[in-house]
């Protein structure tokens, strides 16, 4: 006997949570699957919210990205309240440092005195940069962390631990998933499995790897103190710490935390889903970092890890429609999966329940890629 559901999404990321709560808010019953949510780019990310420092051409991406963008601290508040948890957002606004000045400066372009001055410390090779005060950034893991205990406060049923195999199909309808815990059956189905929905689905999405690695800033008494303190993260505090915006870089970028905590990232790679970090890869990263924050060079390192991206061929997401009428999809976001991750809930909850969507995603649909 099949375990039978009315909504079941499979995947254990930022942005299968976040359509699972949209749904979940607006009474629809979900069940999310998912294998293992640590393994997820959710966890690897670096939280930036960037549609300006990632120059996303002018057209839909762009679009879904700045609303996303904007959804954010209503987004954050909404779950903060629900949980009690903290998820890091901070408006930090992001400086793409340049070491030639640009031939044709435009509004967003600063000079090196005016870009030196909103940032002391970088590296006297910096020429001036582009400054983005609307981009920002979030906490990935806190993220993680608050969308997951949000999810069975607003009634979402959560099974991990469970593979899901086989979508078994009949006549352009999803009829069930095989997976490792038995067949598992549902109205309407989402797949929002990330860099490894090619396993489940023809679609092309193949997997980035990035690795990074984060730096501290706190000393230990220092870190126990925030940590057992009630100014965590107050103003005060995280107006003393060296680094005050994302530094978006053109071969690194490096992220500062609320909690002491910079975070360096990421490489690029084709590499299938080869895992472990390679000492070429962390090395380039710490020169391109200490070539532009040359004070990133006396802080310990305190970690280094790696994600797999979901890449598409050409870096848009998979949004909406599927081959089956009864499946919808969210997959292949790349680079940006922090950053859209309430636009896509919104529009994927109101795709499920409506068939319409806030934004158009005709540009964001699987047929793109059939012959
Ligand atoms: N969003 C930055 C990255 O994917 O490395």
């Amino acid at each position: 006997m099949a375990e039978q559901r009315d909504i079941l999404i499979v995947g254990g990321g930022v942005i299968s949570v976040a359509i699972a709560l949209e749904l979940a808010h607006q009474g629809a019953t979900v069940t999310i699957l998912c294998r293992d949510a640590a393994q997820a780019a959710t966890q690897a990310a670096a939280g930036m919210l960037a549609p300006q420092a990632e120059r996303i051409s002018p057209g839909p991406m762009l679009e879904l990205c700045l609303q996303s963008r904007a959804l954010y601290p209503s987004w954050i508040h909404r779950l903060e309240t629900l949980t009690g948890l903290s998820a890091g957002y901070w408006a930090c606004g992001i400086l793409a440092p340049r070491y030639k000045p640009t031939k044709d400066p435009k509004s967003d372009w600063l000079g090196r005195e005016e870009l030196h001055a909103l940032q002391p410390g970088l590296s006297a090779e910096v020429a001036g940069g582009y400054w983005y005060p609307k981009d920002a950034q979030v906490d990935n893991r806190a993220l993680a962390k608050a969308l997951w205990a949000a999810a069975p406060a607003l009634g979402v049923e959560i099974q991990t631990g469970l593979m899901v195999d086989t979508i078994v199909h009949r006549n352009g309808v999803v009829t069930h998933l095989q997976t490792s815990l038995g067949d598992w059956q549902a109205d309407h189905y989402i797949v929002a499995t990330g860099a490894w929905s090619h396993d489940l689905l023809p679609i092309p999405v193949f997997p980035k790897k990035g690795q990074m690695f984060s730096v501290q800033v706190l000393s230990e008494a220092e870190q126990f103190a925030l940590q057992n303190s009630a100014e965590v993260c107050t103003a005060g505090f995280r107006e003393s710490l060296p680094l005050q915006h994302v530094l978006y870089g053109e071969d690194v970028y490096i992220v500062p935390r609320q909690d002491g905590r910079i975070v360096i990232g990421a490489t690029s790679e084709n590499v299938g889903f080869a895992a472990g970090n390679t000492a070429i890869g962390i090395e380039s990263l710490r020169q391109a970092a200490s070539r532009l924050y040359p004070a990133l060079r006396q802080f310990p390192v305190q970690e280094s890890w790696w994600g797999f991206r979901p890449a598409t061929p050409d870096d848009l997401p998979i949004l909406g429609e599927s081959p089956y009428r009864n499946l919808t999809l969210a997959v292949g976001h790349y680079r940006n999966g922090i950053l859209l991750a309430p636009a896509t809930g919104r529009a994927i909850a109101q795709w499920v329940l409506c068939q319409s969507s806030p934004l158009p995603l005709d540009a964001f649909h699987w047929s793109r890629f059939s012959d």
